[in-house]
């Protein structure tokens, strides 16, 4: 399988006045297109920031990062946020969707950042995605008026509308209960046997071994990276 995506001796440091805080301490991993990856690790061992670097939300501090064949390290802000709009899709523990709008205009939204007009077909696109998450009868709800995991489904049929080719998702499952959580991870998996490269950050090891392979991080290094199927990655 080609690979989509590969960090080569990333390392990212904050700096906060005269500190400097390394978290990712020169990272080597290739994910392969239609891989769905588990990334764990302790509290503070760089998930998140790991998951901003490879959705071109935060830049590395030094190393490569190509997207397919382009070090995306090297690009401005609106090259990466081209990238992030056109190529990448995002779900976070928290849904991030926008109150005022209904679930169909919350599912529009990246369209809109895309700078796409909005007409019937795009709609129709929209209330399609949203059907095929389940969630036909709430169309015209705003987000207060949905449960947990129907936020996160809008926020997956959100995710979805640009056709991403990867899905990065911090804590997907982070703020639902166990049913819940299982029938994200199904939509997940479907998904993912369509053929979407999936890297997910959870906590929890029942959420882990739905992904196809699970790295974990410590201290801002790798610390094992395995198949699920219990084969050792090289
Ligand atoms: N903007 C920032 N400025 C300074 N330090 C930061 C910043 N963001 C994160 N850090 C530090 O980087 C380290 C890694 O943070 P990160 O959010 O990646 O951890 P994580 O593995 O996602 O943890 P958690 O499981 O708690 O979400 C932490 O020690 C954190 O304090
Ligand atoms: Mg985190």
């Amino acid at each position: 399988m080609p690979a989509i995506v590969r960090v080569v001796d990333l390392v990212k440091n904050y700096y906060m006045g005269t500190q400097t805080v390394n978290v990712l301490k020169g990272l080597n991993l290739t994910f392969e297109e239609g891989d769905f990856v588990a990334l764990m690790g302790p509290s503070g061992s760089g998930k998140s920031t790991l998951l901003n670097v490879l959705g071109c939300l935060d830049r590395p501090t030094s190393g490569a990062y190509y997207l397919g064949d382009v070090n995306v390290a090297q690009m401005g802000d609106d090259q990466l946020s081209e990238v992030r709009s056109t190529y990448l899709g995002f779900i976070f523990q928290s849904y991030n969707l926008l109150p005022q709008y209904t679930v169909v205009e919350n599912i529009e939204l990246p369209l809109l950042y895309q700078g796409i007009k909005l007409d019937e077909a795009t709609k129709e696109r929209c209330v399609k995605l949203a059907e095929m998450v389940g969630l036909s009868d709430r169309l015209d709800h705003r987000p207060l008026q949905l449960s947990g995991g129907q936020q996160q489904r809008v926020a997956i049929a959100r995710s979805l509308v640009n056709d991403p080719h990867l899905i990065l998702g911090d804590e997907p499952t982070g703020n639902l209960d166990t049913k819940t959580s299982v029938e994200i991870m199904q939509m997940l998996r479907t998904l993912n046997r369509s053929g979407k490269t999936i890297i997910m950050v959870t906590h929890e090891n029942d959420i882990a071994e739905w992904a196809r392979r699970v790295i974990r991080l410590r201290d801002g290094r790798v610390e094992s990276d395995t198949r699920n199927d219990n084969r050792a990655t090289a």
